[in-house]
């Protein structure tokens, strides 16, 4: 639970296995930066290296993977399958975004990935991107997009608990 006193943290949990992928994260991670989002703290982990006591530590999550055989990475279904049990009860409705990237189908990867984060009772607050094929400035900014809006979301339950305004999360 975020106190008033502590600036929440937004983590960024990517399977990125290539050039593409990792462009992808950078944009996250720009809009998660965005200078004009103040009192956030942006803490960027690889799935595999991700734990149990880094997402009980945060507030809010993105989560980017590829698509792999209609499915999301192995990468990111292991970080799933080790916080899931222990983080269940703690994370509930704490907010969330997620980016899929795959050749050419990524519907698989994205109800993957639902199916979980509706079990961990995870709220969306950011319309999930899926980019196929190339990066160009539509999914850059897409991405820019995903980062900025979770990053808002926890800036501003901050604030709404700084004024008394809210009942935290
Ligand atoms: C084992 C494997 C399975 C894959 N399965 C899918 C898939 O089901 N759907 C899809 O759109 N892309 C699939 N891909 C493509 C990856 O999503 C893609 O390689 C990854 O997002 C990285 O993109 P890049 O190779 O363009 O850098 C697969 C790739 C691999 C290596």
């Amino acid at each position: 639970m975020t106190d008033e006193r502590r600036q929440p943290t937004l983590l960024v949990v990517h399977h990125t296995p290539s050039p593409a992928t990792r462009e992808l994260l950078e944009s996250v991670l720009g809009g998660a930066n965005d200078p004009e989002i103040e009192g956030v703290t942006v803490r960027s982990l690889p799935a595999l290296g991700a734990t149990i006591p880094d997402v009980l530590a945060a507030d809010g999550y993105v989560f980017g993977t590829s698509a792999n055989f209609g499915y999301m990475s192995g990468a990111l279904k292991h970080f799933f399958d080790t916080v899931y049990y222990p983080c269940l009860d703690a994370v509930a409705g704490r907010p969330y975004g997620l980016w899929v990237h795959g050749n050419n189908d990524t519907a698989g990867a994205v109800r993957s990935v639902d199916k979980i984060v509706a079990g961990l009772a995870l709220t969306k607050v950011a319309q999930t991107v899926e980019v196929t094929d190339g990066i160009d400035a539509r999914a850059r900014e897409l991405c820019y997009e995903l980062g900025a809006t979770v990053a808002v979301t926890l800036a501003e339950a901050q604030a709404a608990r700084r004024s008394g305004g809210c009942d935290g999360k």
